[in-house]
């Protein structure tokens, strides 16, 4: 008798042990790192400069927006000395350049006070603005602005 229920239990923990036995993860081998299989401490190469489009500026989505860029930026240096952005998007340079004027949000420290440079924390423009590209949305976006009726 002890035998049978021995082998009865043996069979209810094979049977339990089964139903916990996780799935297996299919999308793992599809996952990978935008580093591609470079080791962190090898240098990458740089990724091939995706079609700038130059037609001319976008609306933007959304009203708080960083406008996109409508030229190329790749010639342009930004590091921590220079800001190449700056001889033409910096007041008073921007008027013999015919280029929109940084945002007055971006002469503004991060204690809201007014300052007669760029802020720091707006030095690093394309942190936040990106030349515009015709590329393939990498995921379905349904993204609605806020337009209220008046
Ligand atoms: C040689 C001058 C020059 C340099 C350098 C330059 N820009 Fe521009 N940029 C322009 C001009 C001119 C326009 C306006 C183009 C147009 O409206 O078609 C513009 C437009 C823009 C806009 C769009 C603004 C808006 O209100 O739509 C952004 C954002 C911008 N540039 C960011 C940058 C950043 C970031 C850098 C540095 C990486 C940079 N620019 C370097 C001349 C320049
Ligand atoms: C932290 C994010 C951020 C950084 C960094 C930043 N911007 Fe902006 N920028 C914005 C946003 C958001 C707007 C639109 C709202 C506003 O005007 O503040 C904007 C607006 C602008 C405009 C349009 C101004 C107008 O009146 O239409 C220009 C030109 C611009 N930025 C250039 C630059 C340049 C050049 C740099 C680097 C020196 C820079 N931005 C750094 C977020 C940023």
């Amino acid at each position: 008798m002890s035998k049978i229920l021995a082998a009865m239990t043996i069979t209810v923990l094979i049977a339990l042990a089964g139903t916990f036995v996780p799935a297996p993860v299919t999308f793992a081998a599809e996952l990978q790192s935008l580093r591609g299989d470079k080791a962190i401490d090898e240098p990458n190469t740089t990724p091939e400069l995706f079609n700038v489009d130059e037609s001319g500026p976008k609306e933007r989505a959304y009203r708080q927006q960083p406008p996109l860029i409508p030229h190329r930026i790749d010639k342009y240096e930004i590091d921590l000395k220079v800001n190449q952005c700056l001889r033409c998007h910096d007041w008073p340079y921007n008027v013999k350049e015919n280029a929109p004027k940084i945002s007055e949000t971006h002469y503004e420290s991060r204690e809201g006070k007014r300052l007669d440079i760029v802020a720091g924390t707006r030095w690093f423009c394309n942190q936040c603005h990106v030349p515009q590209a015709d590329a393939p949305t990498l995921v379905e976006n349904v993204f609605k602005p806020v337009i209220l009726d008046r």
